[in-house]
């Protein structure tokens, strides 16, 4: 019985005192590579996968897509672009805020690949099961680190983290790699070049407000067919942007005070009907906006 509790221990004690970790492993990997680009889904249960992708080079070089954004630095600025608004920000890339991007789960665990001090934020790893994905036999680690638990698949051949688990808002996500390439060369430029995608604006603060444009088919749909082409009960004619600031319904910058606004809140308007709560708030944020034309 004692003899064969040590052979069982023998191997095991052997692992963790001469061979590096998995963390240790993957740092060591990730410092000696000179690029890296990956393929990956996030999956959360019931809803689709969604694809992102990551590519990495020396000098702070990186390019990172996911559903929602693209992130872009050539090494000197980073540019950040929101595909819903169509609008990109620019900054300076420094190391520090690209460490903090790819420290969000899912990109964390490659967050090694800028900073050699990766394993510190790590209070505990602990082998878990073993899973054939596809071939690759991978080796489940359990991470316990300030920014909470996660598992990583340790692909032992390549020596790194490809994919695992996370948990945000209570929710749990699996980060699913179908492709990694770690190299020791460098990505073509091209790769980390800012090209702004068609309809993109810079967004320097002015084009986020909003214009008359976008709320004249609320004020046609819902309030045109009284105050506005033939008719304007009250004098007030909502579809024309010079009579209705004639009307002086409308505070500009202060939608708590202009009376068109709180005809809607109230419910008083559009009389004898009704409409939705989102479209009132898209012409107080106009009023609020400025009320420009
Ligand atoms: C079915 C017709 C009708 C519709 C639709 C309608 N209104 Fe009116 N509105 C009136 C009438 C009639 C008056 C004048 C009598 C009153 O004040 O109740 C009026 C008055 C107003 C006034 C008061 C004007 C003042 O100077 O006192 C405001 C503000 C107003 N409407 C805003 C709106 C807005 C905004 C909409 C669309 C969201 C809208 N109305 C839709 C019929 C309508």
């Amino acid at each position: 019985m004692k003899a064969l509790l040590l052979t069982a221990l023998v191997p095991l004690l052997a692992l963790t005192m001469s061979a590096p970790g998995p963390v240790e492993s993957h740092v060591a990997t990730m410092q000696k590579a000179a690029s890296l680009s990956i393929k990956f889904k996030v999956v959360q249960a019931g809803a689709s996968p969604q694809d992102y992708s990551l590519s990495l080079s020396r000098d702070l070089k990186l390019r990172l897509e996911s559903p929602a954004k693209l992130w872009v630095s050539d090494g000197k600025t980073l540019s950040v672009y929101d595909k819903a608004k169509k609008l990109y920000t620019q900054g300076e890339a420094t190391k520090p805020t690209l460490l903090k991007l790819l420290q969000n789960e899912p990109t964390w665990a490659w967050s090694a690949f800028l900073d050699p001090e990766f394993a510190k934020s790590i209070t505990s790893a602990k082998p878990g099961e073993e899973v054939n994905q596809k071939g690759v036999i991978l080796q489940e680690i359990k991470i316990s680190k300030a920014t909470g638990a996660v598992t990583q698949m340790f692909d032992a051949v390549a020596g790194v983290f490809r994919g695992g688990t996370f948990t945000k808002d209570n929710v749990q996500y699996f980060v699913q790699v179908t492709e990694i390439k770690v190299t020791d060369k460098a990505l073509a430029d091209t790769v980390f070049a800012w090209v702004p995608p068609a309809d993109a604006k810079l967004d320097d603060g002015t084009v986020v407000a909003m214009s008359y444009a976008d709320v004249l088919p609320v004020f046609q749909q819902y309030c045109g067919r009284c105050h506005g082409g033939g008719r304007a009960q009250k004098n007030l004619n909502t579809t024309n942007y010079d009579a209705l600031m004639s009307s002086n319904t409308v505070r500009p910058g202060d939608s708590a005070r202009s009376i068109l606004v709180n005809a809607m809140r109230t419910g008083a308007m559009p009389r004898g009907g009704s409409m939705p709560k989102a479209e009132i708030d898209k012409i107080a944020k106009w009023v609020d906006d400025g009320a420009k034309p």
